[in-house]
């Protein structure tokens, strides 16, 4: 069966990045000119996911919103004539077919897929965080889609990490197969610390899931930091006998994550560096900033940027 449909959650509080997403869910935060979620669905979207279904929490509207029309701008570029503005704004209203069901209590990822299961039915469908971007030239979503429909199983998403990293993420421990880029996953652990590690693969934030993954997480038991984790009911599918299993595909491309306000920054700088519009400036700010930074103050002095600026 073509898989057509993806689940976005967004219901995580972001206390990372607090006070930034007080008000504003950090899906919405800006990576150089698109909120982070509009990256996300328009991966979905090139992947042939044109069905989305977000799963929101309080502070929903500004992503309602992003993903609707906003008629008073459109009118007055129209007016204006300006059509490239036009352009960009209308763009994420006719991106992808949004549907929005609440997650209530954010009470983990695993919690907010189940919230999925009425719009996803008895169907395989993809999950992609709202605050992970994978680059757009990099494949990696359509591989997943293509592994999960040749074996019937689950897939995920393994990226190696450096070993003083893995406690950020859930670890899986895995066999290798007949194809380079593909794994199968024999153990998960959420969040496990560097000695604990079956291995350096971190799950990153894709998922092509088979529907039976909602019967698990019916009874999936809060688990690491009290959340009903999607890591766990994922182990539970990995170690049934005579089921399909779980399989990775490992991805050596680059990705975002922008939840992490270190590597949000990073993010923006290496996103814009490349743009064609932005980047010949932005490139050559960044050269000559850089250059002062070999010279850089201790704390608490001044840093004078003799030749960099607007
Ligand atoms: P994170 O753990 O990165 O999100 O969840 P968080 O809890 O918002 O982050 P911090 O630690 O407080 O900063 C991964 C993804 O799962 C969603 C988040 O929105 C994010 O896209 N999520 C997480 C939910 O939708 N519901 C939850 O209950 C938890």
């Amino acid at each position: 069966m073509a898989i057509t449909k993806a689940v976005i959650p967004v219901a995580g509080l972001g206390t990372r990045f607090l006070p930034a997403t007080k008000a504003m869910p950090k899906e919405m935060l800006p990576v150089v000119d698109k909120p982070a979620i509009q990256y996300v669905v328009e991966e979905a979207v090139g992947a042939g996911l044109r069905d989305v279904l977000m799963i929101t929490g309080r502070n929903k509207n500004a992503l309602e919103n992003h993903f609707d029309r906003a008629t008073e701008i459109e009118s007055t570029l129209a007016a204006k004539g300006d059509t490239e503005k036009l352009r960009r704004v209308m763009y994420s209203t006719d991106l992808a077919d949004v549907h929005y069901v609440r997650q209530g209590d954010p009470k983990g990822l695993g919690h907010a897929v189940l919230r999925g299961r009425m719009h996803v039915g008895n169907e395989p469908f993809a999950v992609l965080l709202g605050d992970d971007i994978i680059d757009s030239r990099d494949v990696l979503l359509s591989r997943m889609l293509e592994v999960a429909e040749e074996r019937g199983a689950s897939v995920i998403a393994l990226l190696e990490v450096e070993p003083s990293q893995i406690h950020l993420y859930g670890a899986a421990a895995v066999e290798a197969t007949d194809d380079g880029d593909v794994v199968r996953v024999t153990g998960l652990v959420e969040k496990p610390s560097a000695e604990d590690a079956p291995s350096n693969l971190a799950i990153i934030g894709r998922y092509v899931l088979q529907p039976e993954v909602f019967d698990v997480l019916e009874h999936t038991e809060p688990g690491k930091g009290g959340e009903i984790q999607l890591t766990d009911a994922l182990q539970e599918l990995a170690a049934e006998s005579g089921g399909p299993g779980v399989y990775g595909v490992v991805f050596r491309g680059r990705r975002y994550d922008t939840g992490d306000r270190l590597d949000y920054l990073k993010s923006i700088v290496q996103l814009a560096v490349d743009r064609e519009d932005l980047g010949p400036d932005f490139r050559a700010w960044l050269r000559k900033y850089a250059s002062t930074l070999a010279n850089k103050p201790k704390a608490g002095e001044t840093l004078d940027e003799p030749g960099v600026g607007a």
